[in-house]
């Protein structure tokens, strides 16, 4: 394994060759996907790789890309298309562009990218980042598919982030915890995309952990396709849970906040729930996609619980801790979905009561059993259950973040305002608040008031004992 502050080799000097190569990277979908580019930014460094955010600079161009939807799918074409021209301006110029396709499209779709997409050199699966340097060397001479599910860990090849880049990437960081999916919802492509659950070693995740909070990270976000199903092995032998992992987590130095994601209904174990309770340090947040309200739709979508599996578990998280706030994914317009089921979607959502939500139109997804059923619902009548789910969604939002007007909490200041002399951070709640406060409070926690809403974010002022300890 590789020290965590080991600088990226020098390139090679003379002939005009001093400049390093750079890539480019783009992600789409899911924070998984934001997380696996960063640890693709990291692999690549050693071979002399600097990042940048201008497309057009880029010896390698990286995208990663998500299959959930068919229109997240289908940007990735319509986004190759334009890397294409890119390509050939530069090699108009003299200068050669590697192009990868990486993520769940890679994983779905394999070599169909290279037939369609004549400008992609490298198609790479989820699981083998690690052999990124390798396999851009290896696509100079011929075009490589890479989606393997390989038998070793990519975590063990993938080399840390230095403390600088670390630092440069904020305060709040997300880690995998666990990946893949075991629970094969009728309508999603995650169990074959990203493969089998599997949870990485609790060591593991700790000594990350440690190295993210040495280089500034205050806030850590477990991440994983299901992550309260982790399972990962202790330091004692046994396996570890969720809950189990938080209490270590919350002992880190530096460690202020934890939050996770995402989690499934049925993996919300007593444990977990009690956790919220216990932990100060862990948000009072939870993102629970409960996908729709009706028990005949839920079964269809192999969910295994009911509307009121769901309502109980909420009851018994508002119990542990009362001010947690809830979110959600929804799907409107499952095949069969009829508008009395989605009016039980409405009712759920009036009964819960969210901070915040996602919501979407079915989207078919070749390979999974729901895309073949016969009773697929018309695009105008998702559309306006859409419009009416998301007035609804968004009532509740306005009327949660207006709740916390006049109230004082802790914010997790993160980064740079909109306006200068500003500075913005997340209550626990994850809402942004802009406040005019010195930078030097960023990294920090401190009391603010909130005082105003905008549509976007809140506005706040420091407490004044903070304000002077700055
Ligand atoms: N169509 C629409 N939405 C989907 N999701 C997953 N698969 C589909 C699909 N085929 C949504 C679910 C999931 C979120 C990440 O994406 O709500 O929780
Ligand atoms: Fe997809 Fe989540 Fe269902 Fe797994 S639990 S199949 S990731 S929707």
């Amino acid at each position: 394994m590789q020290s965590p502050d080991r600088p990226a080799p020098t390139p090679p000097a003379g002939d005009g060759a001093a400049a390093p190569k750079k890539v480019f990277i783009k992600a789409y979908g899911c924070q998984m996907n934001v997380y696996d580019a960063e640890r693709m930014a990291d692999a690549l460094a050693p071979s002399g790789y600097a990042e940048t955010q201008a497309i057009e600079d880029a010896d390698l161009v990286i995208l990663n890309t998500c299959h959930i939807r068919e229109k997240a799918a289908e940007k990735v074409y319509s986004e190759l298309g334009r890397v294409r021209e890119l390509k050939q301006a530069r090699a108009a110029d003299g200068r050669d562009t590697a192009v990868v396709v990486a993520g769940c499209v890679a994983q779905a779709e394999g070599p169909e990218i290279l037939r369609r997409a004549p400008a992609v050199d490298l198609v790479v699966g989820p699981q083998n980042y690690h052999r990124l340097p390798d396999l851009v060397r290896q696509a100079k001479s011929a075009r490589v598919v890479d989606t393997e599910f390989p038998v070793e860990d990519k975590f063990d090849h993938l080399p840390r982030a230095s403390r600088e880049k670390v630092r440069a990437r904020g305060v709040s960081a997300f880690l995998t915890v666990q990946e893949g999916c075991d629970k094969f919802c009728t309508f999603c492509v995650v169990p074959y995309t990203r493969g089998a659950e599997v949870s990485r070693p609790a060591v593991k995740i700790l000594a990350d952990a440690r190295a993210l909070a040495a280089a500034g990270v205050r806030e850590l976000t477990l991440i994983g396709q299901n992550v309260n199903a982790y399972h990962g092995d202790g330091p004692d032998g046994g396996a570890w849970t969720l809950a189990k992992l938080f209490e270590a987590v919350a002992h880190i130095d530096g460690i202020a906040r934890i939050r996770y994601s995402t989690s499934h209904p049925r993996d919300m174990d007593d444990e977990l729930i009690a956790a919220h309770r216990d932990l100060p340090a862990l948000a009072p947040y939870l993102h629970l996609p409960v996908q729709s309200g009706s028990d005949r739709i839920l079964a269809a979508m192999n969910r295994k619980h009911t509307a009121d599996d769901y309502r109980r578990i909420v009851e018994r998280m508002r119990a542990a801790r009362p001010d947690i706030a809830l979110s959600s994914d929804f799907i409107v317009g499952f095949p069969g979905e009829t508008d009395a089921d989605f009016e039980e979607t409405m009712r759920l959502v009036r009964d819960v009561d969210y901070a915040s939500a996602f919501f979407f139109k079915y989207s078919a997804r070749p390979g999974t059993p729901a895309a073949t059923l016969a009773d697929q619902v018309p695009e105008p009548v998702k559309s306006e259950r859409l419009a009416a789910l998301q007035t609804l969604l968004d009532s509740q939002r306005h009327a949660f973040n207006a709740a916390t007007v006049g109230k004082t909490t802790d914010v997790l200041f993160e980064r740079d305002g909109r306006h200068p002399g500003q500075i913005v951070g997340k209550t626990p709640w994850l809402q942004a608040v802009q406040v005019d406060a010195p930078r030097a409070l960023i990294g920090e926690v401190a009391p603010v008031t909130i005082t105003s809403r905008g549509s976007n974010s809140l506005f706040g002022s420091l407490v004044e004992s903070s304000a002077a300890a700055a």
